[in-house]
């Protein structure tokens, strides 16, 4: 097959690692008699010191003709000051509204080599940690009204949180359909005691619920759903929830499974091409220094091969290249064990040769 990605290699590590996914990419290519070709994309704090616009229109229009989009990282401390329109960030919440990819996918699962850098007890552990977090990605208080003024001689900031019912239905059915093709459990999570937004979820959640009978829905509240994801989160099957409660939950999800750098995404809306991202930021303190872990990067590569261009066996062949590498002891920076003792059971690697060891276990 021929495929056009486009690839945004963004700020801090995110060079280094879109590099590395890059060379894992190139690797399955070549195996699988595939042709990928790559359409450079600058976004972030990089656009905005070229173009002073962190998403410039006719970068924005590249990827969305593209079959896919590959993104590293975007942001750091040197845009700290410039306007909010104008942020880094601000170009990736521009390219997810523009490119209409309202359903993102976060897997949640514990690798048994990493089972050690989890700060979770073995007794946890042991239950499995297996979830998935349908975060909405295109609406909610990220997309509302933001503005600061001056109200009674003080500096007033709003940020409006608005969901219209179809919005939620339509992330709705995707955590109803994620479920299916899973263990069938669903549970939707908001703020029902205390927000309107978060009402209407609920009662849509369950005005669809009956178009999927085999999906047993459950509802959470997200404090509560915080508390769960370290209590005990082999209750878990696939958590849907709106933006914000689906961002903070989703950094702390990675974190008990090891490290943050393992954890891809996806995101897709009504068409195949969508974007694939590592879930960390772009870590600016350590870029270019070649310790940043590329398997996030990776495993995101792996899933738009999986979901947007339905090569299963190319996307397994990665995700049992990485299990091999790991499984040989190789741990880059992050998923090292702290304890020193532990640590020197391992093998410690770099960004490049983390990305060389798994492009030279694809099968
Ligand atoms: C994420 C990130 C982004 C978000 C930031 C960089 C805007 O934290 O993808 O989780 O909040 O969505
Ligand atoms: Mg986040």
């Amino acid at each position: 097959m021929n495929k056009n990605i486009a690839v945004i290699r963004g700020d801090g590590i995110g060079p280094e690692i879109v590099e590395q996914a890059l060379v894992v990419l190139n690797k399955i290519a070549e195996i699988y008699g595939h042709i990928f070709s790559y359409t450079d994309v600058d976004m972030g704090g990089c656009a905005i010191d070229k173009y002073g616009d962190p998403l410039p229109q006719d970068m924005l229009e590249k990827c969305i003709k593209s079959d896919s989009v590959l993104l590293g990282a975007v942001g750091g401390d040197k845009w700290n000051n410039v306007s909010p329109e104008m942020r880094p960030e601000k170009g990736l919440l521009r390219l997810r509204a523009g490119m209409q990819v309202y359903s993102n996918n976060r897997p949640t699962k514990i690798w048994p080599q990493l089972a050690d850098s989890s700060p979770l007890k073995k007794a946890i552990l042991d239950k499995g940690i297996d979830f998935i977090i349908v975060r909405e990605l295109i609406g909610g208080i990220y997309f509302g009204e933001h503005k600061t003024e001056v109200i009674d001689g003080e500096n007033t900031a709003t940020d409006i949180l608005r969901y219209t019912e179809s919005e939620i239905e339509r992330i709705g059915r995707i955590g109803f359909e994620t479920a299916l093709k899973r263990n069938k459990k669903l549970c939707s999570v908001e703020k029902s005691n205390v927000l309107n937004s978060s009402r209407l979820w609920r009662s849509v959640m369950h005005r669809i619920a009956d178009e999927y009978p085999e999906v047993e829905l459950t509802d959470m509240l997200v404090d509560n759903c915080a508390m769960q994801i370290v209590r005990n989160p082999s209750q878990f099957d696939v958590i849907v929830t709106e933006n914000m409660f689906g961002d903070i939950l989703s950094d702390e999800a990675s974190m008990i499974t090891g490290s943050i750098g393992m954890i891809p995404s996806s995101s897709l809306g009504a068409t195949t091409c969508g974007l694939y991202e590592p879930i960390h930021g772009s870590a600016p303190d350590i870029a270019g220094t070649d310790i940043a872990n590329p398997i996030g990067t990776i495993l995101s590569a792996a899933m738009m091969l999986r979901y947007s261009f339905d090569m299963t066996t190319e996307a397994q062949s990665i995700e049992n290249a990485v299990f091999e590498v790991l499984d040989k002891g190789y741990r880059t920076a992050d998923t090292m064990p702290s304890d020193k003792n532990e640590s020197e059971k391992f093998i410690r690697i770099g960004c490049k040769e983390c990305g060389k060891l798994i492009m030279n276990h694809l099968r």
